[in-house]
Formats: C-alpha cells, structure tokens, sequence
C-alpha cells in the first residue's frame, strides 16, 4: 500500500514514522512535510491547503490513501476533493471538520447529542459577553468561535482581560463562546472513525501553557505523555458511551458523517467527564506519544477507516511502556516566534537509548544545517518501562539539542510521575 500523508508538523511526524514501520505499507509520502520528515521519506513542495494540488499529488504517485494530519486542509476542502476524486482518504469533510472548526456548532452537536460539556453561551457583542461572563464567574473562559491553533482561548480570573479577548473577536469580525469553568484533570482521547464505527486509541495528556506549572499564555501543546494510570477504570468506555457513539450517530443524522479521528479533549470534573473540545484530527504533540507505542500496523486501520470498513469490536495492541515527548519551542514563541537558528544536538539525541525525535517546525540550510522554521520545533519523544524511566528519556534527549533561545517545559508528566493527580469523580 501506498500513503500520501498531508501536513508539516510534528504530528505528521509521527504518523509517518507509524506508517513506515507498518509492513503491510510499502511506500510513504509526504507533503509538504518538514526537514525531519524529508529524511524518512520523500517529500512533496505542495500547498497542503489546495484540494486541487493535493488530488493531483495523490493521482501522481497512485497513493491509495491520503491521511491528512492537520486542520487547516480538512477546513479548505482536501477531503472533500479527494473522495470526490474516488482516492480514500482518512480525515474528515469539511462540513463534518465543522466540530473542529466551529465551537459553536461543536456545542449544537453535543446538545442535541446529549454529549456532557461545560454550559456556555455564543455571544457576537460587548453586552452579551458580559451578561455571559457574570452569569458563569470566575475563572472566566472565553473562545474564539473559529480555527486559532489553541491559542484563540483565554482561561483568566482577570474579568477586564476576559472581556479584552472577547472585544478583539468581535474587532476581527468573530462571535466568541464564553463558558462554565471546568475543574479538573485533563485528557485527550483520539477515536479512529469510519462514519458509523469507532476505536479508540491509548488516552494521553496534554500540556498547553507555554511554562512550568501551567502558567503563561496557551500554545498548541507542549508536551504529552501515554497512557496515563491515574484514569478511573471504564474510562474509554465511558467516553465511548457517552461522547463518541452519540456523535457519529448525530453526525450522521445530519447527513455529514464523520470520518477521521475524533479528537475528544476531555475534563474530569467532580460531576464527571465533560468534553471540552472537539478537534477533527489528531492532536500534536499528544500523537507524538500515543502512536510510538501502537503495536497494531497503523495502515490498514487508518484505511479501513476510509473506506468506511473499521472493526470496530477490534482491539489495538499497545507496548507495555509509557511515552512521553517534550516539546522545544522557538525563542518568543507562542508570540511570533523567532526563526532561522542552526539546531545543535539532533544526532546525538537520536542516538540515546529509547529516544527518537520528531521535527516540526524545521527547515534545512543551504550548509546543510537543519534550523529553527516555525513555534513548535521538535518533540523528543521518550520510552520506558514507566513514567519515570520515560520522563528520563525524554530530558536526557531534550539535554543534548540546543540553539539561542530555545524554549521547553521542566515538568512534563511531572505531578502524574509523583502521583499528585487526583481525579475527583464523585457522581455522573
Ligand atoms: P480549547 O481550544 O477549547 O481546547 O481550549 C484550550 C485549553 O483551554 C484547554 O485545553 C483547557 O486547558 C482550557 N479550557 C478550555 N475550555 C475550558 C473550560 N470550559 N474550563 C476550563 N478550562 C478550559
Ligand atoms: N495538543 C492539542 C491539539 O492538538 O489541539
């Protein structure tokens, strides 16, 4: 088999290096990929958001998938084009990426689906989003009712700063979403769907704040870790019950079935799960974790997925050790960040023991350099027999690569490693 993978980060990354350890795939392409990418597998100087430019890719190189990794393509169309084009493809519609690309519409899903989620309100001007803001309190949640890479969402006590972020939505032309604070632990699940089936894959745990102990700004994530033993048992289960099924079945109902994985980012709170987010894809740098530890070739699940066939009474087999990847950011980031830098210590990470690194934003110099391309750069990924050996890992990796300004967390999988998580779930 044949796949073309769409996207640039690192979570392609590491479906590409899923998929070519699968070997019932012979031939993985990329576009446009990244340096890191392009030292695995050929890649592909396309706009990854020109449907038209992706089928003609695909025709090309008589892919028989296309896996398209980020959200961006699935909103422009990609998907869309290629099954109309009759070439399977794993990812969503855009109309079904809508759960994604719309908060809004994600919540008119839940509600008719009867999915748990924080109560909220959509509010298009200053007097509504303050009615929104007094009604729910402190902590305040405020989000962009549109795609911002996770960082269109504002977590603050600071009600001026609350009401800041709503204003400069509704400045750019946007609707905001302003909802209940959610308390507790947070985890996200990936469920592979084929419209109708689904599997779930090993839930991990993200990190968003760009610094140690949650604080500082959002970003796109900078670290994760999988599987995570604090779960209650029936936890994937209960999600499955709960979230996923009743989605695709309202989903469908709509008549924009949904293909792809259903990313369900989840709280546990005291009153039980609740979804906080829904994206289309899966999540990076969270993938970068769960995929180094799937057992079960990646390729015919991803293609069974598209063409609608999943098993869904399949079970995905799982290495018994834990992941956990560290992300290392551009200098500035998650603000513009700073670009161009040489990137020192990639082969020696590479070489360690039970470390491999994915590339995200890097591009390669005309000496030969691989250097800093964009806000998240790398994730060094980590195994071991347990969290503690894993978090070893992932450092020791994270020790050897270094350029001017180069940003990463201390305290990835930190309090899970200590056992300082505790999951409150009194009733549901
Ligand atoms: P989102 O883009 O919706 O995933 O939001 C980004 C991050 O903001 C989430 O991962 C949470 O950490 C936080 N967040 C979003 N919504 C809530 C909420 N209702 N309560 C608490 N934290 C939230
Ligand atoms: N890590 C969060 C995301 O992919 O949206």
């Amino acid at each position: 088999m044949k796949v073309l993978v769409i996207g640039p980060g690192g979570r392609e990354h590491a479906i590409v290096r899923a998929l070519s350890a699968d070997p019932y795939v012979n031939e993985v392409h990329c576009a446009p990929g990244n340096a890191g990418i392009a030292q695995d597998v050929t890649t592909h100087a396309i706009d990854a958001q020109d449907p038209a430019a992706v089928v003609s890719l695909a025709r090309e190189l008589s892919s028989d998938l296309v896996v398209v990794g980020p959200e961006a393509p699935l909103a422009a169309g990609v998907a869309d084009a290629l099954i109309e084009a009759g070439i399977p493809v794993f990812g969503p519609t855009k109309a079904a990426a809508q759960l994604e690309a719309s908060k809004a519409f994600a919540k008119d899903v839940m509600a008719a689906a009867q999915v748990p989620t924080a109560m909220a309100h959509v509010a298009t001007n200053t007097d509504e989003a303050a009615r929104a803001l007094d009604e729910f309190g402190a902590p305040y949640v405020v989000k962009d009712d549109g795609l911002a890479a996770g960082k269109g969402v504002v977590v603050t006590s600071d009600r001026a700063e609350a009401l800041a972020h709503a204003q400069a939505c509704f400045a750019a032309g946007g609707t905001v979403v302003i909802e209940e604070f959610l308390d507790g632990p947070e985890v996200s699940l990936f469920v592979i769907c084929d419209g109708k089936h689904a599997v779930p894959l090993s839930p991990a745990q993200d990190f968003k704040r760009i610094f140690d102990n949650d604080e500082g700004p959002n970003t796109g994530g900078m670290g994760a870790y999988s599987p995570l033993d604090w779960l209650p048992e029936g936890f994937t289960e209960e999600v499955m019950e709960r979230v996923a099924y009743p989605t695709l079945r309202e989903m469908e109902k709509r008549g924009t079935p949904f293909t792809g994985v259903l990313y369900c980012g989840l709280a546990i709170t005291k009153r039980g799960i609740r979804v906080i987010e829904f994206n289309a894809r899966f999540g990076d740098p969270e993938t970068q974790a769960v995929l180094a530890r799937l057992k079960t070739p990646l390729g015919g699940v991803l293609l069974a997925a598209a063409q609608g066939k999943l098993d869904d009474t399949e079970q995905l087999v799982w290495s018994k050790q834990t992941a956990v990847d560290v992300v290392i950011a551009a200098e500035n980031y998650p603000d513009t960040p700073v670009k161009g830098a040489a990137i020192a210590g990639l082969e020696a990470a590479n070489g360690l023991e039970n470390v491999h690194v994915m590339h995200a934003g890097t591009a390669g110099d005309e000496q030969g350099n691989i250097t800093v391309a964009g806000g998240r750069v790398l994730a060094v990924v980590g195994l071991g027999d347990d969290l503690s050996a894993a978090r070893a890992a992932a450092y020791a990796g994270v020790a050897e690569i270094s350029w001017p300004g180069a940003q990463s967390r201390s305290d990835i999988a930190l309090k899970a490693e200590r056992g300082e998580i505790i999951v409150a779930n009194e009733s549901k």
